[in-house]
């Protein structure tokens, strides 16, 4: 029997937005890795290689199958379709899986016209379903996407050239980069809605290429910094992999530390499957 835990809640202030360096990304080294980004000129979606990432280099080899995405169904109108209700009894019937579940409580915070990060893009589910959430008529939208690997970035948008329209995939800009320097990207003057984490390796990649607790820390401290109030810091991550209980347990503890005036901070996760991945939100007030 599945069951599911909720738990930890904490509020407090979170004052003001700190101080942001803005970085023009156009001197990056950009590259085009699919049909569209040649074919079209609306078609602007790139990839910038965005500084220096020793990540690429510190990794350790994980043993656990990492929850992909994959499985989610898609569409050209919106990958995320149902109500929050159905996922919830679904995943406690263990019908749906943690990321499902992350794209159904987006829905409920992001809007049309939005901007959003993506700090783990990887084969870009996640990704695409921001994009929906984000896109209309208006152009305004945005999805800052970033990954370490470039091959991850690759995959992205070859599943952005799939699902999404060209305009679409106009209000997309990915990244060669690490998270934690996410604020390097994101413009001063704009208003992150949400921060999505699904830490790991990338499913059916390099395993031993994998997010690190001391760079995920700090990337959570600078998405609570870009974060606009009334937005969500997403996380999935996963304890099955070396250094992934330890990745788990640095971000309980800075969740836990958040002051409770200013956020909200809850975990989910199944009980009887220890190595389940987990489910975390922070909901900044
Ligand atoms: C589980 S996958 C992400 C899955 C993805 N969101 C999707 O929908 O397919 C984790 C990704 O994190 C990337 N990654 C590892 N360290 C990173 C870092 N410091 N900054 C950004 N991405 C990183 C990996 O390369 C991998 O592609």
């Amino acid at each position: 029997m599945l069951s599911v835990e909720s738990l930890q809640m904490n509020l407090s202030s979170y004052s003001s937005i700190l101080g942001r360096r803005m970085v023009k990304c156009e001197w990056n080294l950009k590259f085009s890795v699919s049909p569209w980004l040649f074919s079209s000129k609306k078609s602007t979606t790139s990839i910038a290689t965005f500084a220096s990432s020793s990540e690429l280099n510190g990794a350790s080899i994980s043993v656990a199958e990492a929850e992909s995405s994959s499985s989610i169904s898609l569409c050209r109108d919106s990958p995320i379709s149902g109500s929050m209700e159905q996922v919830m009894v679904e995943y406690i019937f263990g019908r749906k899986k943690a990321t499902e579940v992350a794209h159904y409580v987006w829905k409920h915070v992001v809007q049309k016209g939005d901007a959003v990060v993506d700090a783990t893009c990887g084969n870009g589910y996640d990704t695409l379903a921001l994009l929906k959430l984000v896109a209309d008529k208006t152009q305004r939208g945005r999805v800052y996407g970033m990954d370490v690997q470039k091959i991850a970035l690759e995959s992205t948008s070859s599943l952005l050239d799939q699902f999404a329209s060209p305009n679409e995939k106009e209000l997309v800009e990915l990244f060669v980069m690490s998270h934690s320097q996410m604020e390097d990207i994101v413009p001063n003057d704009v208003a992150v809605r949400l921060v999505a984490f699904n830490l790991g390796y990338l499913p059916g990649g390099d395993k031993k290429i994998i997010t690190r607790s001391e760079t995920t820390v700090l990337a959570l401290e600078a998405a609570k910094r870009i974060l606009t109030p009334g937005g969500l810091i997403s996380i999935v991550t996963y304890v099955g992999h070396p250094g992934g209980r330890e990745e788990f347990e640095k971000i309980e503890e800075f969740a836990s530390r958040l002051p409770v005036e200013g956020w909200n901070c809850c975990k989910l996760h199944t009980l009887n499957r220890p190595l389940a991945p987990m489910l975390i939100f922070l909901f900044k007030r």
